[in-house]
């Protein structure tokens, strides 16, 4: 499905139909051109990290990106700057970085004046792949991750590449974990063209990572304009991610999210694998990729039995059961529930991966 490749495409725009409102990625390299585009009464909240790139006026000012940033605790220090800046109900905002400073800056619009129009410029590969379509908003709440949030999805979104070519190795491992589980999920087609270019992606090829960023976005548009609110369908992209995200817990959110999802993935494939869901040839080609992004290293300081306590409380699980995302192979994951009584199989599941790694 993804196969088309960029410099094919006619249009370098993808729409999203949302139940909110239409809105479009723009892929353009051109940061001038981006910018003529920003309505005149606006304010730029940007990242730090790319402050080269813009010149300071009034109505701009610089945040440092980072799970802190997202924290409810912070959020007032945020609003205060905003509302120093005069801004009105018909401002609109304009948010410059990675997944940190979207989630913090796209809640913030949803509440400022019941809402203000807001515009994503994304600068990390995961917020390019992954977080600036799809509308959530998410803020921490006293060291509990994404506890607090709405669906409040930008106006415009502008992807420039520009900003991912001198990122951090760790950047571009976490957006390439991000995105896999997208193409793991899709089918055997998306997956092998996830194989061809990761490798390049990983050495910074701008052709690669055009690519499997634009990919990666069609995919997960199937999946949220089928289901927005994630209740049903987009719920099999949670493959990899409560491993994941017990994984980062247990890291005290060391571990950056796309590199735990892909260790996420492993341990669903390994479980998956001894509960005879999938055969040992596509379980090891499925992790062969994996291994491009996961070191035996990321795991050393993760305690089994502290990701397990984390996975007792993922959102998905009920009173009586907990849920995770198995896999009979590429594109056919599946939710799987086990009941609570009987937890003690997946923790010696997970005891059991943490040996052999
Ligand atoms: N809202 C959603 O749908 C959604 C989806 C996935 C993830 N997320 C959230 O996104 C966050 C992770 O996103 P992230 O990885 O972008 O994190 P991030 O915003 O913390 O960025 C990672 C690091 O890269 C730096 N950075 C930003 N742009 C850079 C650039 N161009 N060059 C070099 N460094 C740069 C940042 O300052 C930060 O230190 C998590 O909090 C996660 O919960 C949200
Ligand atoms: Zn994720």
């Amino acid at each position: 499905m993804v196969d088309t490749l960029l410099n094919k495409i006619k249009t370098k725009e993808i729409k999203i139909y949302s139940k909110f409102k239409k809105y479009s990625v723009f892929f353009n390299n051109d940061l001038k051109n981006i910018k003529k585009n920003f309505p005149k009464d606006s304010i730029v909240i940007a990242d730090k990290k790319v402050k080269n790139h813009f010149r300071k006026n009034d109505k701009f000012f610089y945040i440092e990106g980072s799970e802190k940033l997202k924290s409810f605790e912070n959020l007032n220090i945020i609003i205060k700057k905003i509302l120093k800046l005069n801004i009105t109900k018909s401002t609109t905002l304009i948010a410059i970085g990675g997944g940190t400073v979207q989630d913090a800056c796209s809640f913030i619009s949803s509440i400022l004046f019941r809402g203000i129009k807001w515009i994503f410029i994304p600068t990390t590969l995961l917020s390019q792949c992954d977080s600036c379509i799809g509308g959530k908003t998410s803020i921490n709440f006293y060291g509990i991750k994404n506890q607090i949030g709405n669906f409040y999805p930008p106006n415009e979104i502008y992807i420039n590449l520009n900003f991912i070519k001198n990122q951090p190795k760790k950047n571009l491992l976490s957006g390439l974990g991000e995105m896999s589980h997208y193409y793991f999920v899709s089918s055997k087609k998306d997956f092998n063209f996830f194989k061809k270019h990761a490798s390049k992606a990983l050495e910074n090829n701008i052709f690669s990572l055009t690519n499997l960023v634009y990919g990666s976005l069609i995919i997960k548009k199937k999946y949220i304009e089928k289901d927005e609110f994630d209740t049903g369908e987009r719920l099999i992209l949670n493959y990899g991610h409560s491993f994941g995200h017990a994984i980062e817990k247990a890291s005290n959110y060391l571990i950056p999210h796309g590199i735990a999802v892909a260790n996420g993935m492993k341990i669903a494939n390994y479980i998956s694998y001894k509960k005879r869901f999938l055969n040992l040839r596509e379980y090891i080609s499925m992790n062969k990729t994996l291994n491009l992004i996961t070191s035996s290293k990321d795991l050393i300081k993760i305690k089994p039995e502290i990701m397990m306590k984390a996975l007792e409380k993922d959102k998905k699980n009920n009173k009586k059961s907990m849920r995770v995302i198995l896999t009979k192979g590429i594109g056919k994951m599946f939710i799987f529930s086990i009941d609570r009584r009987k937890k003690k199989v997946l923790k010696n599941l997970l005891i059991n991966y943490f040996k052999e790694i």
